[in-house]
């Protein structure tokens, strides 16, 4: 019978080695890192305004759903995805993150706390409350953007 040494170090590795195309770019490993929580983010938001706009029908199990996965998504530790030295690379990100980090983590907690009233809110039901806090938590991805995302890659 094998160890469980053995069996746990074949599960890790099943679970972290990386093809060569995958989108763990292994030379910036930390950018990749935030660039993954945010599309995230980006991969639920975008449906959730498509409903919101009315381009797909509403439903509300669904909404309630990506609801909470974002109000999950955004409480992940992004914060290490922004270490000292992670700066560079491919990324939109801004230096002025690493100078004013005070600020751009409390925008991080803004978007954070709006997203869980978000899905509070959608838990409840009632689709006009259930707009205007997907506006209000929209507002705040627009905030932190405006100030420390670039539009094009910086490098
Ligand atoms: C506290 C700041 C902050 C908040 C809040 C924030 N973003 Fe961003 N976002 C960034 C930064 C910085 C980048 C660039 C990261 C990089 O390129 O290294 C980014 C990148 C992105 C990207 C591009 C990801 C990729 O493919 O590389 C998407 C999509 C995105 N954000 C969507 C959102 C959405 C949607 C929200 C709100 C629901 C949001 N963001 C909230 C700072 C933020």
């Amino acid at each position: 019978m094998k160890s469980i040494r053995t069996l746990v170090a074949a599960a890790v590795i099943a679970a972290v080695t990386v093809p060569a195309v995958g989108h763990i770019e292994q030379s910036e490993p930390i950018q990749s890192l935030r660039q993954s929580y945010f599309a995230l983010l980006g991969m639920t938001f975008g449906p959730m305004a498509d409903m919101v706009k009315g381009d797909i029908p509403w439903d509300d199990a669904t909404f309630q759903g990506w609801a909470k996965d974002l109000a999950a998504v955004s409480g992940f530790q992004v914060e290490r995805g922004f270490s000292p030295g992670s700066e560079e690379g491919m990324t939109r990100a801004k230096p002025d993150i690493w100078l004013n980090t005070d600020d751009f983590n409390a925008k991080l907690q803004d978007f954070r706390r709006e997203a869980g009233t978000l899905a509070e809110v959608a838990a409840g039901g009632d689709r006009g409350a259930i707009q205007t806090q997907f506006v209000a938590t929209g507002k705040t991805c627009k905030a932190c953007h405006d100030e420390y995302k670039s539009k094009d890659y910086l490098y």
